[in-house]
């Protein structure tokens, strides 16, 4: 008796403890944050039961099996850095901006190679470079630069990659805006009301008092894979310049265009040939891709110092990126960095790598055709404007959702579908199921 009683009151004081606790402390207050728009659904299509399930949300490239792939270039580096002792014994940590000789192949590649008419920017020391955590770091190490000294306004596509929105804001940002990018109906690129948009809120001075960024997809634009023409860049570029706004290019798919790499970078080559960036130019560069070294976390920031820069503005950039790097992660993964590095070094490997690439894009171009065989749809070859791994299939939510609850296909909510999850085995259930779901009103 006595025993219950004395429970009894020990749970209610309890009870008494939780509520108060539960009303009082931010603790107690924390909400549940919603899954991630993308990683979320594989965790929902690992626990689908249905054997011909097929998941096309993640951005990881898959061979016609269905296997994720480890490029043989990058297999070969794998095996070059494994029987070295000096490459594969010493790991240590690595300096604060990455490792030296990374930094450098990453340069000549980007500069160099990609930009040949703009090699002078090394050898005059105006790029300002670290060795990130992949693409992400690259724009979270952008955003937490720019945001501590420079603005903390930036405009981002509408639509965009859904990370771009929680990286910056995340990261100092306090004005994050969207511009027209995308027109639903039609399935183009609305560069003229983008402009518009620009010249209205950011081309009235009296508005604007610290100069704003813009980010731009460099090429396969993440999740529409429909991107500006030439023509339509150069007008683009022009108005960023004319309204003194600092460019963040997003490099997460060089190659995945054409299939040439040195190609690919023309959004970087055009914003370097235009020149005279006042407050920088920033490349956020990633080989999650285009190496399929997704999980190793290899990629790299540069800023591009305008021509008036002296070497002190940009030691001062260098010393500044490293505080910021030292309070996230400390200093970058060493593993794919050294993998990379071999690729890179090596010209027998580098063009292996090229053709690496370029088979990868041949597949995806196939999916594309054989995808349009079966239902006709127009954009799926309009390789003009339409690329790399995403399909922007344009469809309702309760379209995704009919996929998704009634054939077991996932695609991410907002329709994007990645062509790289199919392959000849699920091909014809894939469209027929595509095709039904079109139908739908
Ligand atoms: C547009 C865009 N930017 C950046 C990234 C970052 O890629 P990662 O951090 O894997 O290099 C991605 C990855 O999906 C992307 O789609």
């Amino acid at each position: 008796m006595l025993s219950t009683a004395w429970s009894r009151r020990t749970l209610k004081f309890y009870a008494g403890v939780s509520r108060r606790w539960l009303s009082n402390s931010p603790l107690g207050k924390v909400r549940r944050a919603p899954p991630d728009k993308i990683l979320g659904l594989t965790e929902h299509f690992n626990r689908d039961t249905n054997p011909k399930k097929v998941n096309l949300t993640v951005g990881i490239y898959k061979d016609d099996h269905g296997h994720v792939t480890t490029f043989p270039s990058v297999a070969k580096a794998q095996r070059i850095v494994d029987s070295h002792e000096e490459l594969n014994k010493n790991l240590s940590y690595l300096p604060i901006n990455g490792n030296e000789v990374y930094s450098k192949r990453v340069l000549d590649f980007l500069y160099r190679e990609s930009c040949p008419d703009n090699a002078e920017l090394l050898d005059k020391d105006k790029i300002s470079f670290v060795q990130t955590l992949s693409g992400t770091g690259a724009v979270a190490i952008a955003s937490k630069f720019l945001s501590a000294f420079i603005s903390k306004d930036v405009w981002l596509p509408n639509y965009s990659w859904a990370n771009h929105q929680n990286i910056f804001s995340k990261n100092g940002f306090e004005n994050i805006h969207l511009y027209s990018y995308y027109d639903l109906s039609s399935g183009q690129v609305m560069v003229e009301k983008w402009l518009q948009e620009l010249e209205d809120a950011v081309g009235r001075t009296d508005n604007v008092k610290t100069p704003q960024a813009i980010l731009l997809h460099a090429c396969c634009h993440n999740p529409t894979g429909v991107d500006p023409t030439r023509e339509e860049w150069h007008t683009i570029i022009d108005k960023i310049h004319e309204l003194n706004m600092i460019p963040i290019i997003d490099m997460a798919y060089q190659g995945l265009e054409s299939g040439n790499l040195i190609d690919d970078a023309y959004l970087l080559r055009m914003c370097l040939a235009k020149g005279g960036w006042s407050n920088g130019l920033y490349l956020c560069q990633s080989f999650a891709k285009d190496m399929g070294l997704y999980g190793e976390g290899v990629g790299s920031l540069s800023i591009v110092l305008p021509p008036a820069a002296r070497v002190e503005n940009k030691l001062a950039l260098d010393s500044q990126l490293k505080p910021i790097i030292r309070s996230i992660y400390s200093s970058p993964p060493g593993y794919g960095c050294r993998v990379a590095k071999v690729v890179l070094s090596n010209e027998a490997l580098k063009q292996q790598w090229f053709r690496d690439v370029q088979n990868m894009v041949q597949r995806l171009h196939g999916v594309r055709h054989k995808l349009y065989e079966n239902l006709q749809w127009p954009d799926l070859v309009n390789f003009e404007k339409q690329h790399g791994m995403f399909y922007f299939t344009r469809f309702k939510p309760k379209q995704v959702n009919e996929l998704k609850e009634k054939y077991s296909i996932y695609l991410t909510n907002d329709g994007r579908l990645s062509l790289s999850g199919v392959n000849s085995s699920n091909i014809d259930y894939l469209s027929t199921a595509l095709g039904k779901v079109s139908e739908m009103k």
